[in-house]
This record gives C-alpha cells, structure tokens and sequence, in this order.
C-alpha cells in the first residue's frame, strides 16, 4: 500500500517512514460553528453555520452564495502538511469550485469544480467528496507547495445552494494499488501505467498464447501529475500480429496486435521546419514557455484593437459589453515572453481609437435604456443590441470610451519600447470591426480601406523598427479570405478579385512603387468549420479527419465550405489551406511568408483535441507554415498542451528539417506520420486516430537502437509519459489506439 502524509512524491521505499509521520484529521467544521482555530471568511453569501433541515450528527452548514460568492474559511496557522481535504455535500450538483489558498501570498492552487469529481451530487442526501492534494480531481496534478491557509467554495456566475458537513484535512490518504492500463507500445515494450504500491513480480505477457520474456522493467512518474505512474517491460522478442494478453495480478489486458502497414522514411529528402510554427497565444507563464519549448507567442485577439500603450487600457468590444479595463503593459509582456526564450508577436491597433481610461463603456442604460442584454457585474453597461438583435442607433460617440489613434502614435509607442518584439501584426481581424467593435467602427470595412490601414501603419512600425517584421491583414476565417463585409459590390468593384489575392497583388505593386517590402508574412486566421461542437464519437472522428482540410485537395471540406463555394478560386470546395495559399503566395506576391496566427483544434479538453493538435503540427511542419500559434493559452496539462510537449517539452525537439514518409497505405482521416531529421539522427511523430484499433508498421530506414521517446493518449491517458527505449527492429512497430507518439534517435 502506498500511504501519503506528506506532500513529497513518495516511493515505495519510503510507505514505512510516511505511515508513522501520518498526521491526525484535522476537522473544519462537524456540527454547530467552525472548529476551534478556524475563520469565517466568507462572502456575500447567506450561511446557517447550524442547519437543521439536512445533516450528519446534530447540524450542518447551508450555504445559499450569489454569483461568484464563497463560503470560506481560514486557519489561525497553515495547513500545508496536510494530504487532501474531505467533506460531505448535497444540493442540485452546485456550481462551485474549490479553492485552496494562502492568505499570506495571495496565491492559490488549481481550481477544483465540483464537476471535476467523477461522484454526481444530489440533493436531500450527502455524498462524501475526497480531494487528495497530490492528484487534483480533473487535472490529476498536485496542489503544490504552498503557505495553505484558507479553503473557499465559490460560486459561479449563476450563484448556488448547498449544504454542506463534516468538512475535514485528511492527514493520509491510502492510495488503493491497481493496474489501470497494459499495452503494446512501438517494436518490443509493454507499458503498464498503475497507481499505488502495485507488486509487479506477477505480470506476465504471453502473446499467442506463448509466454514473452520480459528482459528488464523501468518505472515512470510523469512530472506534473506524479500519483499515476508507468512502468516500461522491455521484451527479448518483438510484438507480433495476433492475440497479446498482459495479466497483472487479478487483472488481464487483452489486445488484438494488427498486420503491418508498410512505409519508408528518407531522410535524405528534406527541406528546414520553421520552428515559430509551434507558437501560441499568450502563454501563461514563463515556465510554460519553458517546459513546451514555445518559440513564438503571439499578443493579439479583439481586445487589442482598442489597447491604448499609453495609458495601460484596453477594451474586447463586443466580447464583453464594450468595456473598458485595465491592460498589462505590451512591452513587460514581450520583455518576459522574450526573457523565457521566446520571439514575440505583437498586434498594433491600427483602427482610429483606443480605450481612453479603465472604466468606460460605450453603451450605458442611462442613454440606451432599450438593450438586449446588460453586464452581469454592471448592470449600466449595455452589449451594443436593441432586443430585437439589431445594432443601437444612433451610434454612440466614440470620445465617450475612447482616445483618437493614429500612425504617429504608433511611431511614438513602437519607438519607446523597451522591448523589441520580433513580428508585428497590423491590427486583428480588422475586416469584421464594424461587427466586434460596431462603437468605434460602425462602417464595413472594405476591401481599400483595409489595405489603406496596412499600408499607412505597416510604414509606421517599420519607420519606428527598422528589423521588424510585418505580418498582415489576420483575416479571421475562410468566408473574409474571398470577400469583405460590404459583400460581394465590393468583390466587384475589385475586378471580382477574392481579398486576399487581391490583397497580396496590391502589397507587391506597393512594394514596386516604394521600393520597400512593407507585408513579411500574409496573416491568417484558420478555424476547421465543421462542427464537431456535440463531441460524440462522430463528432470526435470528424475533427481527426478534419486535418486533411489543411493539405488535402481530395478532401471535400464536411461542412458550409464544401457545399457552398462563396469564392472564386480552383478546386473551392477543397480548402488545403496551406497549399492552396503557398500557390497563392507564388503567383500574386512570391517570398511572403505565411504566417497562420489563430487556429485551434476545437476542443483543448478532450483528448481528440490533443490529436488534433499533434497532427497539425507535423502537418504545419510538413507543408511548410512559416509561422503559427494557437488559440489561445491550452492549459500545459490538458491534451493540446501535451502535444506541444510531445514535439517540444524540455528541450527534446522534433528534428529541425522535416523528412521524407512514404506510407502504402496513407489513411490520412486515422493516422499521422511526420518525420523530423537533424545533423543525422532521425525523429518520428506517430498520431493513431482511431479511437479503438492498435496500428502496426513496417518502416524502412528506421534505423534499430536507441531512442527516446514519449506518448500520451490510449488507454495510457493523460500525462507527460517518457522513457528511454531501444529499437529491436522497423518490421513491427505498435502504435495503440488514440495515441500519439515521439521517437527520437539518440
Ligand atoms: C460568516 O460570514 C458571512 C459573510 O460575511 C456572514 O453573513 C455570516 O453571518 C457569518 N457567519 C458566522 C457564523 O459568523
Ligand atoms: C515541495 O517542497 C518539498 C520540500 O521543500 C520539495 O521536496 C517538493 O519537491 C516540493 N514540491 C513541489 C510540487 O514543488
Ligand atoms: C509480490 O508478489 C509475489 C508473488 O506473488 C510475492 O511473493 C511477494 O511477496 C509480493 N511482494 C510484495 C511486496 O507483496
Ligand atoms: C484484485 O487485487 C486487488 C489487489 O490485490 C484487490 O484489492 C481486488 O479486490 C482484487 N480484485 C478481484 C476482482 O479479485
Ligand atoms: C429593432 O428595434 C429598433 C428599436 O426599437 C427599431 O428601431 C428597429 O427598426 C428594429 N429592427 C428590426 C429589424 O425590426
Ligand atoms: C495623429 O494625431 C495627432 C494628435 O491629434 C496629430 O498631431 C498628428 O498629426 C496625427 N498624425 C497623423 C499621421 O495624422
Ligand atoms: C452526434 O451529435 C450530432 C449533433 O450534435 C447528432 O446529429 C448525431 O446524431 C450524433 N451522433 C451520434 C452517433 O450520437
């Protein structure tokens, strides 16, 4: 059995030592008021600290919080020592998330929402909820070390009732040993993920009904979620197709291990990845910088429109009742992004206002009483809307939210910087302002105006940065690629030229005209349109295939797209994007760099999202994407987090040139196979897409030997797993189902 009293990771080595430094149960509250040494810090909430109507022993709590309101309470010392935290709870599975805090600091853990345990919670009968600090209900990850002191329930946005017993920090917690996965993993390794003190001398692998003989074993705690662990069984022989059974203990896992697929890989034909492909959108931290290995963060979405350098405001119009607030500065931003080893990508308002304070908004009820739908936390500020949808008329007064903008602001903020970013973007889906910012740009913003505003602060930012590169016009779906938002006149009135090809002939005679190259990059933002919002086995298939929308001129875009072609360009119910806008690149202003600022895989939650998210970046790789980052912050724990790992975390990189795969078979809508190459040594990203089946293959030129490697996904789960294996042989490699995998030749 494996005890925790302590926080530290333990080994099995050391249940012993822990069982005897076991702390009591310290109790928060039993019946009638909180237990001796503990606060009542709550807020805005009604609270019967001796409820009568439900209760274990001779009370409990009822609890009745507004939006965002707590029940919370606070130690006359700290807790830190302390193995989870233990309650009973009833009410209609309430809105409430948990927080554990240090009043000394202000920090806090992870939030835990009550939807995070797998225990549903009922009304009229209590159901006991156990958090254990070193594996967080949803996430699996620790709470951290911490000057704990303080445990608040929170409500949400809609408020919540409860009742709430028997709140207590447990001073251990007994982990249960168990066997939770077995698998075929590549040419000749079993992996077995557990949790507890497992005893391992009776697992054994018989495949085909012979035994397999298990050379030696090493085990695995995965950094960030350490309660679960791997064990790696490396086999005399290699995996074979047929019937693979690993009995561990009471428990048996049976596989079916499939025919070959055969493939090569030449690492001979090869051509340089860009690495600011594996960028992101504001990471959270340098840490997370850090530990994905991110090269390129981009500062840019629709509250940037209106960032005011200046004063520190920004305002996300339409995102939020067209607020201003208080913005972190842009340029500590790039000085942190830049510290943590990252290039950075700035957008630069380039619209003709900014916020002018914190507090502003552009739609108070005292003027527009008539509007759909007000702020929950300013019951003053409107959305923009009467409540028959249509736009507030008259239009406000921008001067009432707003300072004016213009290039000479630009210079004089871009020149002032402290922090020089590497790409600037001009402004952020500026074709659809007159919808996400209707109070300060009410007008459709056509096809010359938009060019305009690239041209006049692109001249801007390079007169104030000399080495900056330009990155524009960061259309935001495919729709506004072909049109703007005056519709089809506009087309029109351009030749019946789609935008964005019009767009990059105009940025080349620009160029022709002043001798100057003013567009680095052609900036777009990709969202797969089909909608795979229902996350069903369906849907979840649909967004694996959906990768083929970014390379694939067969694949007939399953969705609007492929039904109603909306532009005039070949093959147009086909997007393979990045073909398509390279070819595009080539005849209308060749040497842009393609620059894909926004995308996301539809889901940073499910593991179909990680998939995705892997698939994509061998694809940008493959395809040669100059530069990418993700929408927005994917948590580094969740699954599209882990495929940045998988390609990046740590300092282990997929190769820096991206090579040759030859597959008989491709199957693109269930697998992904990216081979990197760098000074020799070869890297291989396997995606297996298909949610039941393992995949086997035969790969020439896998050279047998040593290789790192790492995995997430399958029956394995979520986690950062990794180990050190050697290769017997190319002729029988085993990718699980739903699992994507990182071989690197060492
Ligand atoms: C606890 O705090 C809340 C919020 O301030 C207050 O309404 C409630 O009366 C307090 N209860 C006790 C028992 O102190
Ligand atoms: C918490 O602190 C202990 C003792 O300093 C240390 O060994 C441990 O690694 C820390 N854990 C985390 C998650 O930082
Ligand atoms: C593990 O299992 C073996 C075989 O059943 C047994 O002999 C051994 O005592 C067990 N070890 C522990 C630590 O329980
Ligand atoms: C399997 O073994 C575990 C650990 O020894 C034990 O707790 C569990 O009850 C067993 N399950 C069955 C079905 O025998
Ligand atoms: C919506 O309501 C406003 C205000 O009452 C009105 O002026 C406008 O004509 C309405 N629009 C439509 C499409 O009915
Ligand atoms: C920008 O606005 C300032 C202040 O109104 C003005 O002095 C300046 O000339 C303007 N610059 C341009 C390029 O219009
Ligand atoms: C999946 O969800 C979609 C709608 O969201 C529905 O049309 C479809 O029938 C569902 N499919 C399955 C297999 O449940």
């Amino acid at each position: 059995m494996m005890i925790r009293g302590l926080k530290a990771i333990a080994t099995l080595t050391v249940v012993a030592a822990r069982l005897v430094r076991a702390l009591d149960d310290l109790p928060i509250y039993t019946d009638g008021s909180l237990a001796t040494g503990w606060e009542n810090w709550s807020w805005s909430s009604t609270l019967d600290f001796a409820a009568t109507d439900l209760f274990v022993g001779t009370s409990s709590i009822s609890v009745t919080s507004s939006e965002w309101a707590a029940l919370s309470v606070k130690l006359e010392g700290t807790f830190s020592a302390y193995a989870g935290l233990k309650f009973d709870i009833a009410g209609v599975q309430p809105d409430v998330q948990i927080l554990i805090q240090s009043s000394t600091d202000n920090s806090q853990g992870p939030a835990i929402p009550f939807s995070a345990f797998t225990t549903p919670i009922v009304p009229d009968k209590f159901t006991t909820l156990l958090i254990d600090f070193n594996a967080l209900p949803g996430t699996g990850s620790q709470l951290g070390n911490g000057t704990w002191d303080r445990i608040t329930f929170q409500a949400g946005g809609n408020g919540a009732t409860y009742h709430i017993d028997n709140i207590y920090l447990v001073g251990a917690i007994v982990v249960p040993p168990e066997f939770l996965s077995a698998g075929p993993l590549t040419n000749n390794v079993i992996a077995i993920t557990t949790v507890g003190a497992v005893n391992f001398s009776d697992v054994s692998v018989k495949l085909n009904s012979k035994s397999l003989h298990i050379t030696s074993q090493n085990t695995y705690i995965p950094v960030d979620t350490p309660s679960k662990s791997i064990t790696y069984l490396n086999l005399a022989s290699s995996l074979a197709p047929g019937s693979l059974v690993i009995t561990a203990g009471n428990t048996s896992f049976s596989h079916t291990l499939p025919a070959v697929q055969y493939g090569s890989i030449v690492q001979a034909v090869n051509h340089p990845i860009n690495p600011h492909i594996y960028g992101v959108n504001f990471p959270t931290n340098a840490d997370y910088i850090k530990h994905l290995g991110i090269p390129l963060s981009r500062w840019g979405g629709n509250a940037v429109t209106a960032y005011n350098p200046f004063g520190g405001f920004t305002n996300a119009g339409n995102d939020w009742y067209f607020e201003n607030r208080a913005s972190d500065s842009a340029d500590d931003w790039i000085g942190w992004v830049s510290g943590a080893g990252s290039a950075t990508m700035l957008t630069i308002p380039a619209l003709d206002w900014v916020s002018k304070d914190a507090s502003s908004y552009s739609y108070p009820r005292t003027v527009y009483p008539d509007q759909a739908a007000f702020d929950p936390y300013n019951s003053d500020a409107g959305n923009g809307l009467f409540p028959n949808g249509s736009y507030i008329t008259p239009a406000p007064d921008p001067s009432n939210a707003y300072v004016p903008w213009n290039t000479t602001a630009v210079k004089q903020w871009l020149s002032g910087l402290k922090n020089k970013p590497t790409i600037v973007t001009v402004d952020n889906e500026i074709e659809i302002a007159s919808n996400t910012h209707q109070d300060m740009h009410p007008n459709p913003v056509g096809y010359d105006e938009e060019l305009s505003r690239v041209i006049e602060f692109a001249t801007a930012a390079k007169a104030a940065l000399p080495n900056v590169l330009v990155a524009a016009p960061s259309t935001c779906s495919w729709w506004f690629y072909w049109t703007s938002t005056i519709g089809y006149t506009d087309n029109a009135a351009h030749d019946n030229i789609d935008f964005l090809p019009w767009f990059l002939a105009q940025m080349k005679e620009q160029e022709k005209v002043t001798g100057t190259r003013l567009l680095d990059y052609l900036d777009i933002h990709y969202y797969f349109q089909a909608d795979t919002s229902s996350n069903n086995d369906t849907a979840k298939a649909l967004r694996l295939r959906a990768t083929r929308s970014l390379w694939d001129p067969s694949y007939v875009d399953e969705s609007w797209v492929g039904v109603n072609p909306q532009n005039h360009q070949w093959n147009p119910t086909a997007v393979h994007l990045i073909p398509r806008f390279r070819t595009l690149i080539d005849i209308h202003y060749p040497g842009t760099k393609l620059a894909i600022g926004e995308w996301s895989s539809t889901n940073d939650k499910d593991l179909t999202g990680g998939l995705v998210t892997a698939d994509v970046l061998g694809i940008f790789g493959k395809y040669k994407v100059d530069s990418a980052t993700y929408w927005a912050e994917p948590s580094e724990l969740g699954p599209v987090g882990l495929a940045y790992w998988l390609y990046r975390g740590y300092g282990a990189f997929f190769g820096s040139s991206s090579a040759q795969v030859n597959l008989a078979n491709p199957k693109p809508d269930v697998l992904g196979v990216y081979a990197g190459t760098e000074r020799g040594k070869l890297t291989l990203v396997v995606i297996n897409k298909d949610s039941t089946s393992s995949v086997a293959f035969d790969l020439a030129n896998v050279p047998a030997g040593t290789y790192f490697l790492r995995h997430f996904g399958g029956a394995s789960g979520l986690a950062k797993w990794q180990t050190t294996i050697t290769l017997r042989s190319s002729t029988y490699i085993v990718i699980p189902a739903y699992t994507a995998i990182f071989l690197d030749q060492k």
